[in-house]
Protein backbone atom coordinates (compact mmCIF):
# COMPACT_ATOMS: atom_id res chain seq x y z
CA UNK A 1 0.00 0.00 0.00
CA UNK A 2 1.00 3.88 -0.66
CA UNK A 3 2.01 5.56 2.33
CA UNK A 4 -0.14 8.33 1.41
CA UNK A 5 -3.24 5.73 1.84
CA UNK A 6 -2.17 4.67 5.03
CA UNK A 7 -4.52 5.96 8.08
CA UNK A 8 -3.89 8.57 10.88
CA UNK A 9 -3.50 7.17 14.08
CA UNK A 10 -5.47 9.35 16.90
CA UNK A 11 -5.26 8.87 21.06
CA UNK A 12 -6.91 9.73 23.53
CA UNK A 13 -7.27 8.32 27.26
CA UNK A 14 -11.11 7.46 26.15
CA UNK A 15 -13.99 9.47 24.59
CA UNK A 16 -13.07 13.20 24.69
CA UNK A 17 -10.33 13.27 21.20
CA UNK A 18 -13.28 12.43 19.12
CA UNK A 19 -13.72 16.04 18.99
CA UNK A 20 -10.64 16.64 17.56
CA UNK A 21 -11.01 13.31 15.37
CA UNK A 22 -14.33 15.11 13.78
CA UNK A 23 -12.42 18.38 13.14
CA UNK A 24 -10.07 16.70 11.27
CA UNK A 25 -12.16 14.89 9.36
CA UNK A 26 -14.46 17.79 8.25
CA UNK A 27 -11.28 19.18 6.85
CA UNK A 28 -9.55 16.12 5.27
CA UNK A 29 -12.57 13.69 4.46
CA UNK A 30 -10.42 11.77 2.37
CA UNK A 31 -7.72 10.30 5.25
CA UNK A 32 -8.80 7.24 6.95
CA UNK A 33 -8.38 7.50 10.54
CA UNK A 34 -7.64 4.36 12.91
CA UNK A 35 -8.54 5.92 16.88
CA UNK A 36 -7.86 4.81 19.76
CA UNK A 37 -9.31 5.39 22.79
CA UNK A 38 -7.76 3.89 26.38
CA UNK A 39 -11.09 4.58 28.53
CA UNK A 40 -9.76 1.83 30.82
CA UNK A 41 -6.59 4.30 31.68
CA UNK A 42 -9.24 7.51 31.74
CA UNK A 43 -8.54 9.94 33.75
CA UNK A 44 -4.86 10.64 32.75
CA UNK A 45 -4.44 14.06 34.25
CA UNK A 46 -4.52 12.62 38.09
CA UNK A 47 -1.74 10.08 37.00
CA UNK A 48 2.26 10.16 37.27
CA UNK A 49 4.39 12.00 34.47
CA UNK A 50 5.84 8.54 33.95
CA UNK A 51 2.05 6.69 34.14
CA UNK A 52 1.25 9.00 30.89
CA UNK A 53 4.75 8.41 29.38
CA UNK A 54 3.85 4.69 29.62
CA UNK A 55 0.43 4.87 28.12
CA UNK A 56 1.39 6.90 25.30
CA UNK A 57 4.13 4.92 24.58
CA UNK A 58 1.89 1.70 24.70
CA UNK A 59 -0.83 3.88 22.33
CA UNK A 60 1.37 4.42 20.14
CA UNK A 61 2.85 1.63 19.84
CA UNK A 62 -0.54 0.07 18.97
CA UNK A 63 -1.34 2.22 16.24
CA UNK A 64 2.04 2.46 14.57
CA UNK A 65 1.37 -1.82 14.45
CA UNK A 66 -1.55 -0.60 12.13
CA UNK A 67 0.30 1.17 9.91
CA UNK A 68 -0.67 4.55 11.06
CA UNK A 69 1.30 7.21 8.79
CA UNK A 70 0.99 10.20 10.95
CA UNK A 71 0.06 10.68 15.34
CA UNK A 72 -2.10 12.35 16.56
CA UNK A 73 -2.39 12.84 20.39
CA UNK A 74 -5.21 14.26 20.84
CA UNK A 75 -5.10 14.28 24.75
CA UNK A 76 -3.77 17.82 26.12
CA UNK A 77 -2.57 15.91 28.93
CA UNK A 78 -0.62 13.26 27.22
CA UNK A 79 0.92 15.86 25.28
CA UNK A 80 2.38 17.97 27.38
CA UNK A 81 3.77 15.41 29.49
CA UNK A 82 4.54 12.61 26.51
CA UNK A 83 4.99 13.93 23.54
CA UNK A 84 8.91 15.24 23.75
CA UNK A 85 9.87 10.98 24.17
CA UNK A 86 7.50 9.65 21.61
CA UNK A 87 8.84 12.31 19.10
CA UNK A 88 12.21 11.13 20.26
CA UNK A 89 11.75 7.98 20.08
CA UNK A 90 9.96 7.27 16.62
CA UNK A 91 10.26 8.63 13.36
CA UNK A 92 6.86 9.10 12.29
CA UNK A 93 5.32 12.40 12.78
CA UNK A 94 3.26 13.72 15.71
CA UNK A 95 0.38 16.68 16.46
CA UNK A 96 0.00 17.41 19.95
CA UNK A 97 -2.75 19.55 21.30
CA UNK A 98 -1.72 22.11 23.55
CA UNK A 99 -3.94 24.46 25.61
CA UNK A 100 -4.88 27.72 23.21
CA UNK A 101 -3.31 30.27 25.41
CA UNK A 102 -1.24 32.58 22.82
CA UNK A 103 -4.70 32.97 20.54
CA UNK A 104 -6.35 33.72 23.92
CA UNK A 105 -3.77 36.29 24.67
CA UNK A 106 -4.62 37.94 21.36
CA UNK A 107 -8.42 38.06 21.87
CA UNK A 108 -8.76 39.40 25.17
CA UNK A 109 -9.65 42.46 26.30
CA UNK A 110 -9.73 42.39 29.58
CA UNK A 111 -6.12 40.93 30.24
CA UNK A 112 -7.66 38.43 32.08
CA UNK A 113 -8.44 34.59 30.34
CA UNK A 114 -8.85 31.78 32.21
CA UNK A 115 -8.00 28.00 31.62
CA UNK A 116 -9.84 24.77 32.35
CA UNK A 117 -7.46 21.90 31.80
CA UNK A 118 -6.43 18.69 34.07
CA UNK A 119 -4.22 18.58 37.03
CA UNK A 120 -1.20 16.81 34.68
CA UNK A 121 -1.88 19.64 32.03
CA UNK A 122 -1.58 22.52 34.65
CA UNK A 123 1.88 20.97 36.43
CA UNK A 124 3.66 19.99 33.31
CA UNK A 125 6.73 22.07 32.25
CA UNK A 126 5.64 22.46 28.37
CA UNK A 127 2.56 24.52 30.24
CA UNK A 128 4.65 26.13 32.27
CA UNK A 129 7.15 26.88 29.83
CA UNK A 130 4.26 28.20 27.01
CA UNK A 131 2.97 30.18 29.79
CA UNK A 132 5.53 32.20 31.39
CA UNK A 133 5.92 34.34 28.68
CA UNK A 134 2.03 35.00 28.09
CA UNK A 135 1.95 35.96 31.83
CA UNK A 136 4.48 38.75 31.20
CA UNK A 137 1.42 40.82 30.08
CA UNK A 138 -1.61 38.48 30.73
CA UNK A 139 -3.39 37.46 34.21
CA UNK A 140 -4.15 33.44 33.63
CA UNK A 141 -6.50 32.17 36.39
CA UNK A 142 -6.01 28.17 36.12
CA UNK A 143 -8.61 25.70 37.12
CA UNK A 144 -8.41 22.09 37.50
CA UNK A 145 -11.54 20.57 36.33
CA UNK A 146 -11.73 18.31 38.56
CA UNK A 147 -14.42 15.29 37.98
CA UNK A 148 -15.52 16.19 34.44
CA UNK A 149 -13.50 13.86 32.53
CA UNK A 150 -14.43 11.02 34.63
CA UNK A 151 -18.72 12.37 34.26
CA UNK A 152 -17.98 12.58 30.17
CA UNK A 153 -16.49 8.89 30.03
CA UNK A 154 -19.38 7.32 31.81
CA UNK A 155 -21.83 9.41 29.71
CA UNK A 156 -23.19 11.56 31.66
CA UNK A 157 -22.49 14.70 29.73
CA UNK A 158 -25.97 16.20 30.54
CA UNK A 159 -26.12 15.46 33.95
CA UNK A 160 -27.04 17.96 36.80
CA UNK A 161 -23.28 17.12 38.65
CA UNK A 162 -21.71 18.55 35.60
CA UNK A 163 -23.27 22.12 35.21
CA UNK A 164 -22.93 21.88 39.26
CA UNK A 165 -19.21 21.40 38.65
CA UNK A 166 -18.84 23.67 35.79
CA UNK A 167 -20.75 26.20 37.50
CA UNK A 168 -18.29 26.15 40.63
CA UNK A 169 -15.15 26.40 38.21
CA UNK A 170 -16.32 29.34 36.04
CA UNK A 171 -18.62 31.79 38.26
CA UNK A 172 -15.17 32.46 39.91
CA UNK A 173 -13.73 33.60 36.80
CA UNK A 174 -16.41 35.45 35.82
CA UNK A 175 -15.71 37.60 38.95
CA UNK A 176 -12.38 37.52 38.24
CA UNK A 177 -13.30 39.24 34.58
CA UNK A 178 -11.88 36.47 32.48
CA UNK A 179 -12.87 36.95 29.10
CA UNK A 180 -11.54 34.17 27.35
CA UNK A 181 -11.85 30.92 28.42
CA UNK A 182 -9.26 27.90 26.91
CA UNK A 183 -10.67 24.69 27.05
CA UNK A 184 -7.26 22.68 28.09
CA UNK A 185 -8.97 19.08 27.72
CA UNK A 186 -10.35 17.51 24.67
CA UNK A 187 -12.66 15.92 26.44
CA UNK A 188 -14.70 19.85 27.65
CA UNK A 189 -15.73 20.74 24.02
CA UNK A 190 -18.53 18.21 24.51
CA UNK A 191 -19.39 20.78 27.41
CA UNK A 192 -19.94 23.44 25.38
CA UNK A 193 -23.32 24.18 25.38
CA UNK A 194 -23.60 24.22 29.18
CA UNK A 195 -20.51 26.63 29.05
CA UNK A 196 -22.51 28.97 27.40
CA UNK A 197 -25.47 28.61 29.40
CA UNK A 198 -23.20 29.53 32.66
CA UNK A 199 -20.92 32.37 30.86
CA UNK A 200 -23.37 33.86 28.62
CA UNK A 201 -21.43 36.41 25.92
CA UNK A 202 -19.19 37.31 28.58
CA UNK A 203 -16.49 35.20 27.51
CA UNK A 204 -15.12 34.04 24.49
CA UNK A 205 -14.21 29.60 24.07
CA UNK A 206 -11.33 28.77 23.14
CA UNK A 207 -10.31 25.18 22.13
CA UNK A 208 -7.89 23.70 20.04
CA UNK A 209 -9.67 21.72 17.15
CA UNK A 210 -9.21 23.68 14.24
CA UNK A 211 -5.96 24.54 14.51
CA UNK A 212 -4.96 20.90 15.09
CA UNK A 213 -7.12 20.06 12.03
CA UNK A 214 -4.73 22.53 9.92
CA UNK A 215 -1.65 21.43 11.46
CA UNK A 216 -2.23 18.12 10.48
CA UNK A 217 -2.98 19.04 6.95
CA UNK A 218 0.23 21.43 6.62
CA UNK A 219 2.32 18.39 8.26
CA UNK A 220 0.54 15.81 5.77
CA UNK A 221 1.36 18.01 3.02
CA UNK A 222 5.10 18.73 4.16
CA UNK A 223 5.75 14.93 4.25
CA UNK A 224 4.03 14.14 0.55
CA UNK A 225 1.47 11.95 3.04
CA UNK A 226 -1.95 13.10 2.48
CA UNK A 227 -4.32 10.90 0.62
CA UNK A 228 -5.52 12.05 -2.66
CA UNK A 229 -7.58 9.15 -3.41
CA UNK A 230 -11.25 10.45 -5.00
CA UNK A 231 -12.91 8.38 -2.27
CA UNK A 232 -13.59 9.31 1.79
CA UNK A 233 -11.00 7.63 4.04
CA UNK A 234 -12.53 4.38 6.43
CA UNK A 235 -12.62 5.34 10.29
CA UNK A 236 -11.66 2.27 13.21
CA UNK A 237 -12.30 3.06 16.53
CA UNK A 238 -10.76 0.78 19.47
CA UNK A 239 -11.80 1.02 22.53
CA UNK A 240 -11.10 -0.87 26.20
CA UNK A 241 -14.09 -0.47 27.80
CA UNK A 242 -17.63 -0.76 26.93
CA UNK A 243 -18.06 0.88 23.72
CA UNK A 244 -21.72 2.07 24.41
CA UNK A 245 -21.14 5.52 25.52
CA UNK A 246 -18.44 5.84 22.42
CA UNK A 247 -21.27 4.70 20.13
CA UNK A 248 -23.77 7.58 21.44
CA UNK A 249 -21.37 10.29 20.97
CA UNK A 250 -20.10 9.19 17.87
CA UNK A 251 -23.95 8.39 16.83
CA UNK A 252 -25.10 11.59 14.89
CA UNK A 253 -22.40 11.64 12.35
CA UNK A 254 -22.81 10.89 9.21
CA UNK A 255 -19.90 8.24 8.45
CA UNK A 256 -19.40 4.61 8.02
CA UNK A 257 -17.58 3.68 11.47
CA UNK A 258 -17.09 0.58 12.88
CA UNK A 259 -16.05 0.69 17.06
CA UNK A 260 -14.39 -2.94 18.35
CA UNK A 261 -13.95 -3.22 22.03
CA UNK A 262 -10.51 -4.78 22.24
CA UNK A 263 -8.24 -5.23 25.13
CA UNK A 264 -4.87 -3.39 24.88
C1 LIG B 1 -7.57 13.17 31.04
O1 LIG B 1 -7.44 12.01 30.66
O2 LIG B 1 -7.42 13.44 32.24
C2 LIG B 1 -7.96 14.29 30.10
C3 LIG B 1 -7.47 14.25 28.73
C4 LIG B 1 -6.91 15.58 28.23
O3 LIG B 1 -6.12 16.22 28.94
O4 LIG B 1 -7.22 16.00 27.09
Amino acid sequence: MKSNNLPIGIFDSGIGGTSIWKEIKALLPKESTIYLSDSKNAPYGEKSTQEIIDLSIKNTEFLLQQNCKLIVVACNTATTNAIKILRKKYTVPFIGIEPAIKPAALKTKTNIIGILATKGTLISELFEKTSSTIRQQIVIKEKIGTGLVELIESGEINSAEIKQLLTSYLQPMLEENVDCLVLGCTHYPYLIPHIREIVGDKMQIIDSGEAVARQTKAILEKYKLLNIDLINGTNQFYINKIKDVLETLLSKENMYITIDEKEF
